[in-house]
């Protein structure tokens, strides 16, 4: 795998490139898990070379302090897309992907507001911004994001369109724990005790009660619930555990009730 550090390394790579060759985009903030290494599988599955994106991006956080903890395993992160086979890794600075200061920034203004928006002020102009930025960078032909941030992806996949950018957005399932519960860097912020709430809130949550219902037995076992939200056939939730924001989602229509 041939770690990059700068554009330019990566433009001329790029342009060496066969113009049958197809290559697949995973963007990540590292701390990888096996959310991620599937996409990276179907990344290699649908394309002649991968290329992974690895990058804790300042302006998604709204909250500075998340951003200070969110964990940075750079080596094991290395060794994790080694074994995947990844063809390449991306590691910008901040500095060079934000030579402008974060003068320039995408903004959404229908649903970035709602869910995840709501609660995190700014945080998707952050994402829709960086993704942006990559995009033009890596040029990819296919990008893969998860479906446990399917608003996210929903963004993104919107922004693609509106400034007819040439890459197509590929959702994948969301990979879960034998728990039920899904990958997330995350989750290894977790005590045990709070590991176990993770849990029981995946379970709930899947239960196919009412979103009421769902609120009440999470606010029982003692699951602080930021948002339980039903939207567009998918409902989505978001719950505090000790300081650890968890979110889920799943597709769902009366008939699953
Ligand atoms: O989903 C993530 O890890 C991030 O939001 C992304 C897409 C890599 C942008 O920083």
């Amino acid at each position: 795998m041939q770690i990059i550090e700068n554009i330019q390394t990566w433009k001329e790579i790029r342009n060496a490139l066969n113009k049958t060759d197809r290559i697949g985009f995973v963007p990540t903030m590292g701390n990888l898990h096996p959310g991620h290494l599937s996409l990276t599988q179907t990344s290699r599955d649908e394309n002649t070379c991968t290329l992974v994106s690895l990058f804790v991006n300042p302006t998604q956080f709204n909250n500075p302090e998340d951003f200070t903890h969110y964990p940075r395993t750079l080596e094991q992160d290395l060794d994790l897309l080694r074994t995947a086979q990844v063809d390449y890794c991306f590691i910008p600075q901040a500095e060079t992907l934000y030579l402008d200061n974060y003068r320039y920034q995408i903004s959404e203004n229908l649903h970035s507001n709602d869910l995840e928006g709501a609660c995190r002020p700014g945080h998707f102009t952050g994402v829709l911004t960086i993704v942006m930025k990559l995009l033009q960078i890596i040029r990819p032909h296919t990008a893969y994001f998860g479906e446990k941030d399917y608003q996210q992806y929903a963004l993104i996949e919107g922004m693609t369109k509106a400034f007819f950018i040439d890459t197509n957005i590929t959702l994948c399932p969301t990979i879960r724990e034998p728990s039920g519960l899904a990958y997330s860097s995350r989750n290894n912020r977790l005590s045990p005790q709070q590991r176990q709430q993770a849990e029981q809130f995946a379970t709930i949550f899947h239960q196919g009660n009412s979103c009421t219902q769902i609120e009440k037995d999470l606010s029982q076992a003692g699951i602080l619930v930021e948002y339980i939200r039903e939207k567009e056939n998918r409902r989505y939730a978001a719950v505090n555990i000790g300081g650890v924001r968890l979110i889920d989602n799943y597709q769902f229509s009366l008939r699953s009730a």
